[in-house]
């Protein structure tokens, strides 16, 4: 595991967003398995910039996302559908029907992650996954909990992250309570792994992740066993006090 402190966000984001760039030139029907959140949004934006300075082509790339909240159609302003369109997919060539992200309106819960399990191994799984983190030790949606969930799974989201998460909504009440996330297998299988994260509340999930046990209790824990893992974070995020 290689870890990289960034000078501040727009360092860290840059250095996130040269290891995607290298992946698409080397492979540019790569298979990128992206994030929402604030922490990644530098990274899209530094994609971008590299997009229209003519240095990168996304025109062959598939994106497969990490979640998505059950019951939000792709056009709510919340979903993360919506998210990828306002940061990314609407400003590089990516084909909009080569972006893959959970149906957030498919109310039969088994339905919308057995399609989406099959998007992922009809893909091939993922050459490169960008992972924010929970400030309670969350990737994608896999919360905390007594065992690691495999497959794409619907998730009970908890109180932390819906009040985490309900800083983007009116109110805490319309935060939306289940999300369809891509299970642990998914993420573990990506050929390679880029964990980000910043600020002082991300501090202690990321030093249990990276130095804590092994533990479905600290989900991001589980990338200690991923061969090629590189960690982007800022110094807040990196000291624990
Ligand atoms: C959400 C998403 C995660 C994300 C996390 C952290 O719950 N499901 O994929 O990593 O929040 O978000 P942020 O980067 O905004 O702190």
């Amino acid at each position: 595991m290689t870890i990289y402190e960034g000078k501040d966000y727009k360092d860290l984001s840059k250095k996130a967003a040269e290891i995607i760039a290298a992946e698409i030139r080397i492979n540019p029907g790569a298979v990128l398995g992206l994030a929402t959140g604030s922490t990644p949004e530098g990274v899209y934006e530094q994609l971008v910039e590299w997009y229209e300075a003519g240095e990168l082509d996304f025109s062959k790339v598939t994106s497969i996302n990490l979640d998505e909240y059950k019951g939000l159609d792709g056009s709510h302003e919340q979903s993360y559908r919506h998210f990828m369109y306002q940061h990314f997919f609407d400003h590089v060539n990516i084909k909009k029907n080569r972006t893959f992200v959970p149906d957030g309106t498919e109310m039969n819960s088994e339905k919308a992650c057995m399609e989406y399990e099959e998007i992922i191994t009809q893909n091939g799984g993922i050459d490169l996954q960008i992972l924010g983190l929970g400030a309670n030790g969350h990737i994608g949606f896999n919360e905390p909990g007594e065992v690691f969930i495999p497959e794409t799974h619907c998730v009970k989201l908890t109180q932390n992250t819906i009040d985490a998460n309900s800083r983007f909504f009116e109110s805490r009440e319309e935060v939306p309570k289940e999300a369809y996330s891509m299970g642990i297998r998914g993420i573990l299988q990506a050929k390679k792994i880029i964990l980000m994260a910043v600020g002082k509340q991300k501090a202690q999930a990321l030093y249990d992740a990276l130095y804590g046990g092994i533990s479905p209790e600290v989900p991001a824990s589980i990338l200690q066993l991923h061969p090629h893992v590189a960690v982007f974070a800022d110094g807040e995020a990196l000291t624990v006090v």
